[in-house]
């Protein structure tokens, strides 16, 4: 059976629509309630059988270092043993961290390439550090999903969801034959599009990429923004090889935004069954208000 073992989560953009807390946070650690951004992503990544993750950081962001260090000062000095501190340990037995730096935000393809060592001939996942999925209860969510698709047919997948057409600007958007299956051949990929959307079908995040992605970002020329775009690599793959997008299961949530991070931080709480009946009476008096 073909199963991923590794992530990729690049985290290195400078945050800027979230300033100017992330001025001296990285976003990748700002809290959904109490539990970091980064927390969730690697939580989801054990949840798909994912055991080694590659964090790209910008060379400012010792932060997400320090925050997995569970032999630091601060934890020696608690007077007693934390279950939220055990979690953490928790999670390093279950997944080995390592970080890269990216040097320069030149793009997420930029980014990728940075994964070339870790991923050491093997095909791998990627998890973007401004993309939480809320599982709301299912399994398979998000990462998993395309996880559970490569191993029965081992190709690229692209993880997609309907957006507004006026938001496809904001978006990689995949172009395709047909849509309405819950996974399909895509035959075009675009980042960003200005006008004439081939679809407003959005790439949201999750991605399984081949190892072959390496040769084609390496080929790929500067695009959007003037920045190596992982859409590019990935259209440069679509000329011979089989992409796939899948719709995940979960609720996909932007908390590189400000309205974004304010929805997962609800949608959140709602799934917390230490705040459910207070956050069920706050959501009422909200309601009423
Ligand atoms: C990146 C990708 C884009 C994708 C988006 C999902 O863009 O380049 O293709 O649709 O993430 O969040 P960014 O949001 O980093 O500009």
């Amino acid at each position: 059976m073909n199963q991923i073992k590794k992530v990729v989560i690049p985290v290195a953009g400078k945050g800027t629509r979230l300033l100017p807390i992330t001025k001296t946070i990285g976003k990748t650690l700002l809290p959904i309630i109490d539990t970091p951004v980064i927390q969730y992503l690697l939580e989801e990544a054990i949840k798909a059988g994912i055991n080694e993750a590659l964090i790209i950081i910008g060379p400012n962001q010792t932060d997400v270092i320090d925050y997995f260090n569970t032999e630091s000062s601060y934890v020696k000095n608690l007077n007693r043993d934390y279950k939220e501190i055990r979690t953490i340990k928790k999670i390093k037995t279950k997944i080995n961290i390592s970080y890269a730096i990216q040097e320069e935000p030149c793009g997420l393809g930029d980014a990728i390439l940075k994964a070339e060592d870790f991923a050491n001939g093997n095909d791998f996942a990627v998890i973007l550090g401004d993309d939480v999925v809320c599982s709301n209860g299912m399994k398979h969510y998000g990462i998993s999903c395309l996880c559970e698709l490569y191993k029965n047919n081992p190709c690229y997948y692209l993880g997609v969801e309907e957006v507004p057409f006026e938001l496809t600007n904001k978006y990689g958007i995949v172009k395709a034959t047909n849509y309405d299956k819950d996974y399909f051949p895509i035959n075009g990929i675009i980042e960003k599009p200005s006008d004439n959307p081939p679809s407003n079908m959005a790439c949201i995040g999750r991605y399984i990429l081949k190892n072959s992605i390496f040769e084609y970002l390496k080929n790929t020329n500067m695009g959007y923004n003037n920045e190596l775009q992982l859409t590019d690599g990935i259209a440069l793959a679509l000329e011979k090889e089989e992409v796939f997008a899948s719709k995940v299961n979960g609720v996909c949530y932007d908390v590189g935004t400000k309205l974004g991070y304010i929805e997962a931080t609800i949608a959140f709480a709602k799934t917390r069954d230490d705040l459910k009946e207070d956050f069920d009476k706050f959501l009422e008096v909200m309601a009423n208000s």
